[in-house]
């Protein structure tokens, strides 16, 4: 018995007396037999109900036996077909097979081989019925995984993404915090750096004036000019740095403001050459400045401009130890719209990789040799923001133990005054 409590066998053939003896034959086994005498009306009764096992005579009167079995093949694939054929037949008959038969029945028939391939044909109608429906279970299965596998595909492309996204976070965030650290550490430096500068000229005034106060009045007049020059210098030095140090903490609470006026950058260029001339004589370098012979003239902070140029000045004179060496200051036009300065040393020069740096607050570049020549590690953070500010650009040529050249340009004019 089917699975369904269906076992409807189609027999299709047109001996009319045969189908009667077959019929009776297998009367007693429960099966409900529909017998048709052509291969049309076999088609129909397919088409009609469900039959599971078809027992088709190879030759019919409208069409072959294998016709029908071709439709069945193609058509009603539950149908589990067996032929029946005469002896002559036989290799009809294996075609048949080849095609799809389940099996064949020789005409005439032992009844109880007969019975016994039809019993196994249900079975194998029942298994193959089967395993079309686990194949329907596999394939929903297959579907459902596909569906899965492509939403994790989805899943872990966006994690992926996250991931990425989330990394770049961390590495940007380290890099902030690397420069924090680092930062911290450049305050730390300055502090110590700063104490120590402003003790050394302090400590010098202090020890001058007492030694001055001390002198009796007979004593030479030349002692008392030369301590007096030396407490000068010494003011002038704290003075100097307490003014980088304003400049900067200005700098830092974003508060500089341009006083423009417009004055001949020669005039500016010679006051730093008298300012620096003794500094350079003191270490037997030459100063030289070059300049045009008509005035200069530009729209621009003349103080700043001036403590731009005084400080690429001192440093030139300060990383230059060969006497005899050279310091140049050169004015000139760059055309209509600029004009540039560029000091020039033959001094200890700068490493490539530090041409950059050397504009950031703090930055010493040997701590050692900058104790020795004093200064607080601002002086070109601030002639940077000041040349920013004028919309300029500042930059630096350097060889090591060549000499540098210092260059910034500026506007003749504010473009907003
Ligand atoms: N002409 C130069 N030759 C060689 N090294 C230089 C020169 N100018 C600047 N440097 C390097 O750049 C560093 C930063 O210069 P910056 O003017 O900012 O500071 P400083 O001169 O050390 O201190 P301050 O300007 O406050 O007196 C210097 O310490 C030095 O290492
Ligand atoms: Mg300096």
């Amino acid at each position: 018995m089917s699975d369904f409590g269906l076992s409807r066998i189609l027999l299709i053939d047109d001996e009319v007396f045969f189908c009667e003896t077959f019929k009776d034959a297998l009367a007693d086994d429960g099966y409900e037999l529909v017998v048709v005498h052509t291969g049309g009306e076999a088609l129909r009764e397919l088409s009609r109900q469900a039959i599971q096992v078809a027992i088709i005579d190879l030759q019919l009167p409208d069409m072959s036996g294998l016709d029908v079995l071709k439709t069945i093949r193609n058509s009603h694939l539950e149908v589990c077909s067996i032929m029946l054929t005469g002896h002559a037949s036989m290799e009809t008959a294996i075609k048949a097979l080849n095609q799809g038969a389940y099996a064949y029945i020789t005409k005439p028939y032992q009844v109880e081989e007969v019975r016994a391939i039809i019993r196994n044909a249900f079975e194998q109608q029942r298994l193959s019925r089967e395993n079309r429906r686990l194949l329907e279970v596999l394939q929903e299965s297959n579907r459902h995984l596909m569906a899965a596998k492509y939403q994790l595909e989805q899943f872990n492309r966006e994690l992926e993404s996250k991931v990425e996204k989330r990394a770049k976070e961390l590495a940007r965030e380290r890099q902030k915090n690397e420069r924090l650290t680092e930062l911290d550490q450049l305050k730390s430096e300055f502090l110590a750096m700063i104490s120590h500068e402003l003790k050394t000229p302090l400590t010098s005034i202090i020890g001058y004036s007492t030694y001055l106060l001390n002198l009796s009045p007979q004593e030479r007049m030349s002692e008392i000019v030369d301590g007096l020059t030396r407490i000068s210098r010494n003011g002038y030095i704290l003075l100097d740095l307490i003014n980088k140090l304003l400049e900067f903490s200005k700098i830092e609470a974003g508060k500089v403001d341009l006083a423009l006026e417009q004055f001949d950058l020669k005039e500016v260029v010679e006051e730093v050459s008298l300012i620096t001339a003794p500094m350079a004589r003191e270490k037997k370098l030459q100063l030289a400045f070059t300049s045009p012979n008509l005035p200069v003239l530009v729209e621009a902070d003349r103080e700043k401009i001036k403590q731009v140029i005084l400080n690429l000045v001192s440093n030139a004179i300060k990383f230059t130890e060969k006497p005899d060496s050279q310091i140049l200051i050169q004015l000139e036009d760059k055309g209509n719209d600029f004009v540039q300065v560029t000091v020039s040393d033959q001094g200890i020069g700068i490493p490539k990789q530090d041409q950059e740096v050397i504009f950031e607050s703090f930055r010493q570049l040997d701590p050692a040799a900058s104790r020795k020549t004093g200064g607080t590690g601002l002086g070109l953070a601030i002639a940077k923001k000041f040349i920013d500010i004028h919309q300029g650009k500042i930059w630096v040529e350097s060889e090591l133990q060549q000499g540098s050249r210092f260059i910034f340009q500026i506007p003749r004019r504010q473009p907003w005054a």
